[in-house]
């Protein structure tokens, strides 16, 4: 940030004398007004439930302009990274700052790849839990016992250590996840195999058995990595703000993205995609593209609590960059696997190509959001809907502990 040249000036109609307050320039985006000496000068606090207009930190990770529906990791547009970077250069670029060179690349790959194997002991502990849990209730507790079995990076004083367990965490939670549904549908774990690529691994992980070889197919792996990307990071939402406000009392990184991983389980979070599917499959039920009419005046009427998941957001005012890129995902893989004519599909674009043309989302400016095409690839790729906020969570982790260890290497942080 940047002193601006001018300052705000904060005035009172019952006599008290107004207070003069800093301004700074962001590196992009709008200015911001500095009120932290407000309550010391004027024993007032600000309002602000939800942050709707309060910056929390300082952050030079992720951007993204609402209205002109543009998402920038570390200066990078999400379309670049998504068609010429696979995951791991997005998450070398989102820790780093800067996509790696071609040694940088190769060490960064065989660092995580060393590390995906989890504590045998884990196994043990995942067996206490019923096999019907909610798949994200395992995920939690799986990556806050993660401080118990890497006690020796979880020191966030020393640089080596925060390093090391942000290399654990990304390396790691394929693993978690995977050992997870396995769990649930009581087969065995897979172990991960270091020559396949972060997302073929975790496909082998889920899909593969000790009974036969698993062949990675290279559309779904690749449509996998990109799922990854675009969920990797999204600023200061529900859950970096929990991992920041967690890790800011100066726990180890393992519980505060476990914090993280429990407020993104939350409907309004990452479980979005699952509501989306789970209302595709009753408009089928209900009758398929011929009641598309019906289900839209039921959304547009405001006494029917009934809404367009999958269309909308708090940020973007404009097409999420992100569903555009799924889209296209979601057609390669459907075209991969014979699933074109998906009546799932072919509803979730009747019910776009309606919503871009009606009055009521013009207006409103509802356009797709990122999980309107995502829960559709996850689906014919095999994922139980169960597991999608899982797979976020997996994907998200980078963002977290990037944020997380700006957060840390930050003069000015305090305890939130
Ligand atoms: N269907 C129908 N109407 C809608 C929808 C929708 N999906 N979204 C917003 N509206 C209406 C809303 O009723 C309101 O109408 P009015 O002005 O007449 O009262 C207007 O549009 C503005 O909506 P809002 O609720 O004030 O907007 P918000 O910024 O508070 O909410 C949202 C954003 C994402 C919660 C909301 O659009 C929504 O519930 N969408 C469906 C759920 C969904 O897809 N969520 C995934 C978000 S993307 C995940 C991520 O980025 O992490």
């Amino acid at each position: 940030m940047k002193l601006a040249d001018y300052k705000a000036t904060l005035s009172f109609s019952n006599g008290s004398p107004s207070v003069e307050m800093p301004v700074y320039h962001g590196s992009i985006g709008p200015d911001v007004i500095d009120i932290r000496k407000l309550y010391a000068q004027t024993d007032m606090f600000t309002y602000d439930p939800g942050f709707l207009s309060t910056a929390s930190c300082q952050s030079a990770i992720t951007y993204i302009d609402g209205d002109k529906g543009e998402l920038l990791y570390r200066g990078y547009p999400i379309e670049q990274l998504a068609t010429k970077c696979d995951y791991l250069d997005t998450c070398y670029l989102l820790l780093n700052g800067e996509l790696p060179s071609e040694s940088q690349r190769t060490d960064f790959h065989q660092l995580v790849t060393k590390h995906t194997m989890v504590n045998e002991q884990m196994q043990f502990f995942l067996r206490g839990f019923r096999r019907d849990a909610h798949p994200m209730a395992v995920l939690t507790g799986l990556v806050g016992a993660l401080s118990a079995f890497y006690h020796d990076s979880t020191d966030i004083n020393n640089p080596h250590h925060r390093e090391i367990a942000a290399i654990r965490l990304i390396a790691k939670m394929p693993t978690l996840v995977a050992m997870a549904y396995k769990y649930g549908i009581g087969q065995p774990y897979m172990y991960p195999r270091n020559d396949l690529s972060y997302a073929g691994n975790f496909l082998r992980m889920m899909f593969g058995t000790p009974c036969e070889d698993y062949k990675v197919n290279p559309v779904l792996e690749r449509a996998l990595d990109r799922i990854f990307i675009l969920h990797a990071d999204h600023e200061q939402n529900a859950s970096t703000s929990t991992v920041r406000l967690c890790g800011s009392s100066g726990t180890n990184p393992f519980a505060a993205i476990a914090a993280g991983v429990a407020c993104l389980w939350g409907p309004s979070h990452g479980g979005a995609n699952e509501a989306c599917l789970n209302m595709l499959e009753e408009i089928q039920a209900s009758g398929g593209v011929a009641k598309v009419g019906e289900f839209m005046e039921k959304v547009k009427d405001k006494n029917s609590g009934v809404k367009l998941m999958g269309f909308g957001h708090r940020v973007y005012k404009n097409y999420d960059p992100r569903a555009k890129l799924m889209q296209e995902t979601c057609n390669e893989v459907l075209a991969e696997l014979g699933l074109e004519n998906d009546p799932l599909f072919a509803l979730a674009k009747k019910l776009e190509k309606i919503a871009l043309e009606d009055d009521y989302f013009v207006q409103r400016k509802l356009y797709p959001n990122v999980d309107f095409y995502s829960g559709i690839v996850q689906r014919a790729i095999g994922i139980p809907v169960s597991l999608f906020t899982g797979i976020f969570a997996l994907a998200r982790t980078v963002g977290w502990i990037a944020q997380l260890n700006e957060m840390l290497a930050d003069p000015e942080y305090k305890i939130g």
